[in-house]
């Protein structure tokens, strides 16, 4: 393509000759390398071209444009390469594509792509594009990480393990039941994906730079053509509006938040420490100086990312705080917020989401700390008390606390078991058994006691992944009705400018063509 050809002196002054004839003064290339979009902008050029075929198509049913323009227009924007080396003297993808376009046609044909529309409409309309497919591919990656753990919670539903507040442990409940708590947040992350696609999917082509169109331009049309669900309707919200992007930050940092939480708790339970699991080694890596070392990398990068999202989020909020309505340049940097938090959010999940399907719970680990700990049976020991013994539970808890206190003062590592019945009715002052206490320190018993909703019961969590892993299938169905539907908005608009430029009746008058033909011809050698 000519572009390519071109020195920065010769870009520059074509582009000014082409573009901005006679507004400003002298083009300096640091000042452009600055406010430029150039190094993020190559993401936005299938939108961006989709967006002008669209208008295009537009204002020729509008009767705006007449045929044979429509049509030169929309072959030239079908010849800018997928791959195009978009300059930075022109700014952005917007520029470089109109520049492409009249450099092709020449300045009366091409000059009327970006009638009755503005670079404002069109970055905001090309970022929801990108989001739409962005959000769908993080929706599809968390299904797959959500998947992980419901096929880890079913097989360790009856696994049991010690609880944890304030990172002590506290009552047993199993990994299976462990897991599930992090799918859930996740499933509410995924229901915040689905919303914010749905104030994502309506488009703000036809608001112009701000105030729309003297021309009567058919909103409704160009966001059917590009498959959006509806337009954003006031103007000067449609071009300065990104709420969409930090929501989407948000979600994508609440996404990496709660991958975060699951990824501290798997440095911790890999340690030496709490042996409580197995990362397979292709998501470890070693030391270079200790050979012994299998370090938890995967799940390190994780929470560092989450804490970057964390900054983005920041970031865009601050950005857009104080912007007076409606665009300015400001609103530039916030896409490199946004995807960098998209992006990462991604591959975190997919990474992750594979290396959570393969890890290795240590079963006998598990159950060992789990059965010997008797402090963790404690709390069940002053429940039975209130039952067999009608005890307040306050009256309960304070003579477990004197047994727990003296079991600490005698050493004894084992609360109950090590205490024959007449230490054990002497400090809980009631008649009780050994057999009595031995039946409460039984992990799976006293699991499968609980009978609440929502409780470590292994029964209730297998009945719970069985309900998630059905929903997780509508949600699977829902996203891919979505991605359909997109690529059919997709076809359906590529098949009618493939229609138009078959279109022999269509065909631009004789002279028009040779001339155009010529053009062609020189922007071929040049390429
Ligand atoms: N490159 C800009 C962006 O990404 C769009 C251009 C709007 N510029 C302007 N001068 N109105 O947001």
């Amino acid at each position: 393509m000519l572009m390519h050809a071109l020195s920065v002196e010769d870009m520059t002054k074509k582009s000014e000759d082409i573009l901005h004839a006679g507004r400003l003064g002298k083009f300096d290339e640091s000042v452009a390398a600055f406010t430029s979009s150039i190094d993020i902008d190559p993401r936005l050029l299938e939108a961006v071209v989709q967006i002008n075929s669209a208008h295009v198509l537009m204002l020729s049913d509008q009767k705006i444009l007449d045929n044979y323009v429509a049509r030169s227009l929309l072959r030239a924007l079908q010849r800018i390469p997928r791959n195009i080396k978009l300059s930075k003297v022109l700014e952005d993808v917007h520029m470089n594509v109109e520049y492409f376009v009249i450099s092709f046609l020449g300045k009366d044909v091409g000059g009327m792509l970006n009638l009755a529309k503005s670079r404002n409409d069109q970055v905001a309309t090309a970022i929801r594009m990108d989001m739409r497919k962005a959000l769908s591919q993080i929706a599809h990656a968390l299904i797959g990480m959500e998947s992980s753990l419901i096929s880890q919670a079913k097989r360790h539903a009856s696994t049991v393990m010690p609880g944890y507040t304030h990172l002590q442990r506290a009552q047993p409940v199993t990994v299976g039941h462990h897991l599930l708590a992090h799918f859930d947040a996740l499933e509410r992350d995924i229901q915040r994906l689905r919303q914010c696609f749905n104030r994502t999917n309506i488009s703000p082509m036809g608001a112009g730079a701000l105030a729309s169109s003297s021309f009567d331009v058919d909103r409704r049309k160009v966001a059917y053509l590009l498959g959006f669900a509806g337009v954003v309707e006031n103007s000067l919200d449609a071009v300065s509006s990104r709420d969409f992007a930090t929501e989407a930050i948000y979600v994508c940092a609440q996404i990496l938040n709660d991958l975060s939480k699951f990824a501290e708790e798997l440095v911790l339970w890999t340690s030496k420490e709490f042996s409580f699991v197995e990362i397979p080694d292709k998501y470890t890596s070693t030391s270079s100086l200790m050979p012994q070392k299998k370090n938890p990398v995967v799940p390190e990068i994780v929470r560092a990312k989450a804490a970057q999202a964390i900054g983005d989020l920041v970031g865009a909020l601050g950005i857009m705080k104080s912007l007076p309505l409606t665009y300015n340049l400001d609103l530039q940097e916030l896409s490199r917020n946004l995807w960098s938090t998209t992006d990462k959010a991604l591959h975190s999940l997919i990474v992750f989401g594979e290396m959570v399907r393969n890890l290795k719970f240590n079963e006998t680990v598990l159950e060992e700390a789990t059965k010997t700990d008797e402090a963790l049976y404690a709390t069940e020991l002053a429940d039975y008390l209130v039952t067999a013994f009608h005890l307040s539970f306050r009256e309960a808890h304070s003579r477990v606390a004197s047994l727990v206190r003296y079991a600490a003062s005698k050493n004894q590592s084992s609360l109950f078991r090590s205490l024959g019945e007449r230490d054990l009715s002497r400090i809980l002052r009631v008649p009780i058994t050994v057999k009595e206490v031995e039946s409460l320190i039984e992990p799976l018993r006293v699991l499968s006691k609980r009978k609440a909703l929502g409780a470590p019961n292994p029964k209730l969590v297998i009945a719970a992944c069985v309900r998630r892993e059905r929903s997780l299938v509508d949600q699977d169905r829902d996203w891919n009705r979505i991605d359909r539907k997109l690529t059919k908005a997709r076809r359906s608009l590529d098949s009618r400018i493939e229609k138009i430029l078959a279109n022999k009746a269509m065909r631009m008058n004789k002279s028009a063509q040779k001339e155009v033909t010529n053009k062609e011809k020189g922007e071929e050698v040049k390429q």
